[in-house]
């Protein structure tokens, strides 16, 4: 039976009531119908049960943190392989590529942040990356899954997580630019949820007189959003098996990589890792470990200090593996993600006090907080990993594999970025014969840019037209 609007107002009231939220209504006489509409929508979506949990937690109280008794660095498949694991290595590098030729993997991109820190004006993904043509970051990507689209003769489905804020501007960013040359019906964009933005006194802020103050709720809300978009089920109905996860902010990502796909499922893993050698003990990264015997990532700022400068007997960091947030994540374990705890999403959320803008009630004037004045609940993806029955990790290499744009200047910065995306060129050109010119501290000293249509590893290069010698303060397209 449909309520009538007034009988659905009742309804919210009493359930707003129930929770001491009735201020979310105030302004409800002043709206015209279709935003009266709009907000009961809005409230009535609400998990009030949950919300209410979390404000008494996450709000009232701090959780506290409780890390785990036994604390362990978590073990990882080596960049190299040595000489018991060569030949699993090799078997893994042949069934990851038997399964993209089968269609069985899929790219995914979480790319709901804010990019805040970056200042930059626009979804991230439409950020100016590359050396020389300032391409954007989705256009490096969507040349990485075209290239390995002709290369194993597949089809790659790309899922693009973004936010309620810019979904509108990067579905037109992609069709401004007819989809890179990708076909349409193989790139999904589908928002990410949204938790609403908690006052520090426990009562849900207002936007605007209509709407909820919200914020995105996190990166690990993807595989909540997977479920809930319908791509998880889209995946299913093509065959996909195996999700390939990564950062919007890394140019230098394998978007989908043979061997670690291979790995991940050689060993039947639910979900897996790749990392990096730390570059020191404060790095800002996340940290593997083993948490009572199974595999998670503390991230930096809850890194205990004697923790993170902790080293092994030769001296070397004893937690030195970072996550670089690079994940190969099965389908059917975050659909059981979604499901086994009676439908509730099975990741914890974190706190952050924040500034977040809202109206007041009283003056039903707009606010721009000078302080934090709420408290924004996300939830991480790696928190799911601990939930796997089985994951492994995979070291890489920091210009092979690293080069995020995160600030606008200094450390991961679309300087340094570009400063490794031309040394890992140089790199693979060097390994084809080519003379190119180093500084003493090893940095090329020509800007190169590499496009994955040209080559998605340094064997692909061969055979190819290349020029003997690059001059020093030379620019190259490739
Ligand atoms: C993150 C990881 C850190 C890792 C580092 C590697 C966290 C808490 N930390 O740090 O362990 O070492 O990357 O680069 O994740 N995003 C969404 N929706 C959201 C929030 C974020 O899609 O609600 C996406 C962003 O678009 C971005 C990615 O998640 O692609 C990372 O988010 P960000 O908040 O920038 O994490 P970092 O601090 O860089």
């Amino acid at each position: 039976m449909t309520l009538s609007p007034d009988q659905r107002y009742q309804q919210v009231k009493q359930t707003l009531k129930r929770y001491g939220q009735e201020h979310l209504l105030s302004f409800y006489e002043d709206l015209s119908t279709d935003r009266q509409d709009a907000l009961l929508q809005q409230l009535e979506s609400q998990d009030w049960p949950q919300i209410m949990e979390l404000i008494d937690s996450h709000v009232l109280h701090t959780p506290e943190m409780t890390l785990a008794q036994d604390i362990q660095p978590a073990p990882y498949y080596p960049l190299l392989p040595t000489a018991d694991l060569q030949d699993k290595y090799r078997k893994a590098r042949a069934l990851g590529e038997t399964l993209i030729t089968e269609g069985k993997v899929a790219a995914f991109t979480v790319a709901g942040g804010q990019g805040t820190r970056l200042g930059w004006n626009g979804p991230k993904g439409t950020f100016p990356a590359t050396p020389i043509k300032g391409k954007s970051l989705f256009e490096v990507f969507a040349e990485f899954i075209l290239k390995t689209q002709e290369k194993y003769r597949a089809t790659i489905p790309w899922y693009i997580m973004t936010s309620p804020i810019n979904d509108g501007s990067s579905r037109e960013f992609f069709e401004q630019h007819k989809f890179f040359g990708l076909d349409p019906a193989n790139v999904t964009l589908f928002p990410q949820g949204t938790m609403p933005s908690l006052g520090l006194d426990g009562k849900l802020l207002l936007a605007d007189k209509d709407k909820l103050a919200v914020n995105p709720d996190g990166h690990g809300g993807s595989l909540r959003a997977l479920y809930l978009s319908g791509a998880l089920e889209d995946m299913a109905r093509r065959g996909v098996e195996q999700i390939s996860y990564f950062q919007v902010d890394n140019p230098n990502v394998k978007c989908v990589d043979p061997l670690f796909i291979g790995l991940h499922a050689l060993d039947s893993a639910q979900m897996s890792s790749k990392m990096l050698p730390k570059a020191h003990a404060q790095e800002r990264v996340g940290n593997f470990c083993l948490l009572d015997g199974r595999v998670g990532v503390i991230e930096y700022s809850d890194m205990p200090a004697q923790l993170a400068e902790a080293r092994a007997a030769d001296g070397s960091l004893k937690f030195n593996a970072g996550s670089i947030a690079i994940h190969v994540i099965a389908v059917d374990f975050v659909r059981s993600l979604n499901e086994s705890a009676g439908g509730r999403f099975a990741l914890p959320f974190h706190r952050a006090r924040k500034k977040v803008p809202y109206l007041d009630i009283t003056s039903a004037t707009h606010i721009d907080p000078e302080k934090p004045n709420a408290i924004k609940l996300e939830a991480f993806v790696f928190d799911a990993l601990p939930l796997a029955k089985t994951s492994i990790i995979l070291e890489t290499d920091r210009v092979e594999e690293f080069a995020p744009i995160k600030n606008a200047e200094g450390n991961d910065s679309p300087a340094t970025s570009k400063q490794l995306q031309s040394q890992r060129a140089a790199r693979w050109l060097m390994q084809q014969g080519v003379d190119l010119p180093f500084n003493t501290a090893g940095e090329v000293e020509a800007i190169i840019e590499l496009s994955h249509l040209t080559a998605l590893e340094p064997a692909d290069l061969s055979g190819l037209d290349l020029p003997q010698k690059i001059e020093p303060g030379s620019k190259l397209v490739l």
